[in-house]
This record gives C-alpha cells, structure tokens and sequence, in this order.
C-alpha cells in the first residue's frame, strides 16, 4: 500500500518534473492547402508520461486566429479517437456559417490530431488480419479461444507495425498533450468543446491540469468512473430507446420510408433474423480504393453502423430508414464496414480501438463475457446488448497492452481538485452512444458543475444550431452559466 501522503505527493513531483520538460515551442507553418488566417504545425510531446521525459512524439496542430488582435485565449476542439480534429476546423473553415466561428470574435481556435491518428504519427496494422470476420458476441468456448487470439494477432501486428506510439494512445496522455500545446502557445487557459471522444479528453485533462483550466464544455458525457457493466449497460439501454424512438418516428412521418410498415419494430425484427440466418449482400461496395468496404453485413457490423446511424437524430433519420428498407430487400451496403486494402486506415477504426483498450477495462475469461453478453441482450433485446463499449470490454481481452495488467485510464477517482473547477455538461435526453446517464453520474461527483439537457434524441449537441448552440458560445465569450438542470428544447 502507498500511504495517502505520498499518493498526493507522486503526482504532484511527475507533474513538476514534466512541467521542467515542457518548453517546445511551435514552429507555425502554412497549412496543406493554404488557408486565410489558419496555421499549422508538428508539436513536439512527450511519448510516454510515466517513463524518461525526453523521448517525443509528433502531434499536429492547427490553429484558426482570431479577429481580435490580441485574443482572450483559445478553445481547444478536441476530437478523435482516430477522427482527426484538423479535419474538424477544415470541415468549420468550409462552412462559414457554423455558429463556431463567433467564437473568432475573442478567441483562436485550435484542433489537433490526437496522436495514432491524422497527421500525428497514425497506426499502422495488417489490413488482411484486419479484414477477418470474428464475431465479438461468442455462441461457445469455440469462439471465445477464436476471438481471444484473433486480437492478440492484429494487436501484437499493429504495435510491431506502429512503433512506440501504439503503447501511448491511451486518453491520458492526449489530455497532456493538449495541455503541453496549451503551454507551449503560452496560454493561461486551457478552454474547450469536447464533443462525445473530445468530451472524454476534456474530464481527462481536468484530472491532470485544473490549476490551467479554463471554460470547458462537455458534450456527450463519458463516464469512466464506472465499472464496465454498469457503462455498457447505460449506453446500450440508451441505444435501444433511441431506437425505439426511431420506430415512432417512422409510424408517425410520411417522410419515413417505412411509414406504410403496419408495425415498423415488427419490421426491425423481421430484419433482424435475416441478418442472424446470413450475413447480407452489399453490392454496391469495393473491395479496392478509397473507401472500400466489405461485400457483405453481418449482425454484429449492421448494429455497429446502426449505432453511429442513429447519432443525427432528427431530421437525419430519414437516409437510415431506406438503407434499413434496402437491407430487407437484399442490399446492405449502406451498413457495410471498411475493407482494409493499405497498412493504413482513413476510417479511424484501428486507432479507436487501439486507444480503446488502453482506456477501458475489459472481460477477463470466458464466463464473465458470456454472462456480460447474456445480461446486455436480455436488457436491450432489440439491439442485443451490442454497443461501443461492449466492442471493447469483448475485442480487448487479450489486447497487448506494454505493461500488462495496468490499463492507464480506468476508474479513477475524480480528484479533489476536479471536484471545485465549474464545467459545462450537457447532453440530449436520449443518446444512442453516449447516455445521459453518464452525465447525470459525473454531475453527481463534481459540484460545482452545472449540467443541462437538450430535449431532443440523438449524439452530441453543439454541433447543430439552435439554443443550446447559443448559450455555449455565451458562456464561452461572457462566462454566464445557464441554471443547473435547464433543459433547452433546440
Ligand atoms: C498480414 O497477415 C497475413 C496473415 O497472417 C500474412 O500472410 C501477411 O504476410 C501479413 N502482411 C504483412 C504486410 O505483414
Ligand atoms: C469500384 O471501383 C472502381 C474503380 O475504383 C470504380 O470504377 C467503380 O465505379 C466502383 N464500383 C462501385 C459500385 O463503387
Ligand atoms: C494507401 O495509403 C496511402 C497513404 O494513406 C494512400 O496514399 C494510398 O492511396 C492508399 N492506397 C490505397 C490502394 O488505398
Ligand atoms: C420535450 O419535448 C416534448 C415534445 O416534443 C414535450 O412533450 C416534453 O414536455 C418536453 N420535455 C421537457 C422536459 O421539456
């Protein structure tokens, strides 16, 4: 046992010591393409936190000025994991409209590619080891020794592949990464939108610099102060819901292409056992070029898409009911996963992974997946008990991790000093990837938070204009909280 004196003291000695390593400055260059007001530059940061401090990694950055000439600060756009938050701010840049760029009235706006993806340093794996078809829901012990070493496979050929990174993907150290690019920019502040993923770095900083904390908005909770059970079964319950909010939608809209269905979840089901029975043809994809993608769907990867189809909410349901209609005619190639064709990957898939099951806690043998599994599809029997998170807690059994046993970033305790830093949660009522149930349990362990609600269903708020839009950019410009508990209905 460490005594508590020294559990406080440890941190603060490793967070002095990396402080000393901290001055790399940021060589500022044009961006590929070019664009007005808009830098961008390779950070130098520290590989790996918890070893020697003078071995880097690359972490490419971009920044938007101002109009100001002498900015309040900057907000940090976090995104990822695998999604590139450059491609974020070239995606606001194209669209000069966003409610984003009102922000440019006091402050930089800064994106990053966390690194394992992007421009910093993404994974390398075998697309062939990749592109193999194990079910992460297991009917036996059979598929249980088949899903155990199939990972360990592609883990142990992305990491030879990858390099040193692969074994510092892990949020934690992203969050310091952000904050080192805070401090070599010489901000004061640290301020952020963390949206779903970003939202996860964003908590995760507060842990490992609040003395730099800024105004942080959290959109799209994460909560990892849970166990795995209780995680997977609040995201998956919510999933479900969605869902079934989906089908009402249907029932009641013309709009909806299953509208003349007399029972649009009978449908679903029907559906449902047509991709057990076999998996689904996808015609319409190639396994070669950009953007390849497998020739057919399997249960496993319809609900994986469905998931991340749900996101949008409404009005963006309406594609996913004709692909759904397609589905049920023989054609699913709008579910269809990536086919791997190159050593690397522009979907993210690899790299969300990889930083998944550094970052969260997994199954430990066979009985425990089963019974996980059993319980998951009992609860949420339409979707049955798949989610993000059950992908982890299954695919990350036997993951190579370089300290084995030691997974950085699950379960910790928010600190005291988290606790008294004021943060901006939010979510939407019915999430399908991130429950409100994950803000609801962060809001009850730091009270100084304030915490709000878009009465709407579906993935992350800000990014869509209407109220809650607006007070974020309020509260970033003027620091004016909304009252704890608002529920804002655009
Ligand atoms: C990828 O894995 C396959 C199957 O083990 C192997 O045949 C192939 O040589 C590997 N490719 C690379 C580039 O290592
Ligand atoms: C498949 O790829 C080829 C070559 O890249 C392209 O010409 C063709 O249109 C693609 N087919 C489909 C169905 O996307
Ligand atoms: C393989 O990856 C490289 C680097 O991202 C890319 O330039 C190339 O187009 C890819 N090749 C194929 C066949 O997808
Ligand atoms: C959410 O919206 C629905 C109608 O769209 C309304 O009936 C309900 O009262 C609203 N809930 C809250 C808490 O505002």
């Amino acid at each position: 046992m460490i005594p508590s004196a020294l559990r406080l003291i440890i941190p603060l000695v490793t967070f002095a010591l990396t402080a000393l390593a901290q001055n790399r400055p940021v060589y500022w260059g044009e961006c590929d393409p070019p664009r007005e007001n808009t830098q961008c530059a390779m950070h130098n940061d520290i590989l790996d936190y918890k070893a020697p401090w003078n071995v880097f990694t690359k972490v490419a950055v971009m920044r938007i000025r101002s109009k100001l000439k002498k900015p309040k600060g900057a907000v940090f756009l976090p995104s990822g994991p695998g999604r590139s938050g450059i491609n974020l701010l070239k995606r606001y840049l194209d669209d000069p409209t966003h409610h984003v760029h009102e922000l440019l009235s006091q402050y930089d706006l800064i994106g990053m590619d966390p690194r394992g993806s992007g421009q910093s340093f993404p994974i390398k794996c075998n697309a062939t080891l990749w592109n193999r078809r194990v079910p992460s829901m297991v009917k036996d012990e059979v598929e249980y020794v088949a899903l155990y070493y199939h990972w360990r496979e592609v883990g142990d050929a992305c990491r030879k592949m990858t390099g040193k990174v692969f074994d510092n993907l892990d949020t934690e150290s992203v969050a310091r990464d952000m904050d080192s690019i805070r401090y070599n920019l010489d901000y004061k502040e640290l301020h952020l939108i963390g949206n779903s993923y970003g939202a996860h770095v964003g908590i995760t900083n507060l842990e490992k610099a609040v003395p730099y904390a800024g105004r942080l908005v959290i959109d799209g909770v994460i909560d990892h102060t849970h166990d795995p059970m209780a995680i997977m079964q609040a995201e998956s319950a919510s999933f479900e819901m969605t869902l079934k909010h989906f089908f009402q939608w249907c029932q009641g809209d013309a709009f909806c292409s299953l509208h003349d269905q007399t029972d649009v979840e009978g449908f679903f089901k029907e559906l449902v056992s047509k991709f057990e029975a076999a998996p689904i043809p996808a015609p319409k994809c190639n396994q070669t070029g950009e953007g390849a993608c497998r020739s057919d769907v399997s249960l496993e990867e319809m609900m994986t898409a469905l998931q991340r189809d749900l996101g949008p909410g409404q009005p963006g349901w309406g594609s996913l009911a004709d692909n759904l209609l397609a589905a049920s005619n023989g054609d699913a190639s709008a579910f269809s996963m990536p086919y791997f064709t190159n050593s690397t990957d522009s979907t993210g898939t690899w790299a969300t992974l990889a930083t998944g099951c550094l970052d969260w806690q997994h199954a430990h043998d066979y009985l425990e997946l089963q019974a996980a599994q059993q319980t998951l599809r009992a609860l949420s029997p339409l979707t049955r008990g798949y989610s993000q998170s059950f992908s982890f807690f299954s695919k990350c059994i036997n993951w190579p991790l370089a300290k084995p046993g030691i997974v950085p970033n699950t379960n910790q305790p928010i600190n005291y000093l988290q606790r008294i830093h004021p943060v901006l949660l939010i979510s939407s009522f019915l999430d399908p990837i991130t429950s409100a149930q994950n803000a609801v349990n962060i809001r009850a362990i730091m009270p100084k938070a304030t915490l709000v609600f878009k009465n709407w269903t579906g993935h992350i708020t800000y990014d869509t204009p209407g109220e809650l839009a607006k007070m974020v950019n309020n509260y970033l410009l003027t620091g004016e909280l909304p009252d704890d508990g608002t529920v804002y209905q655009s």
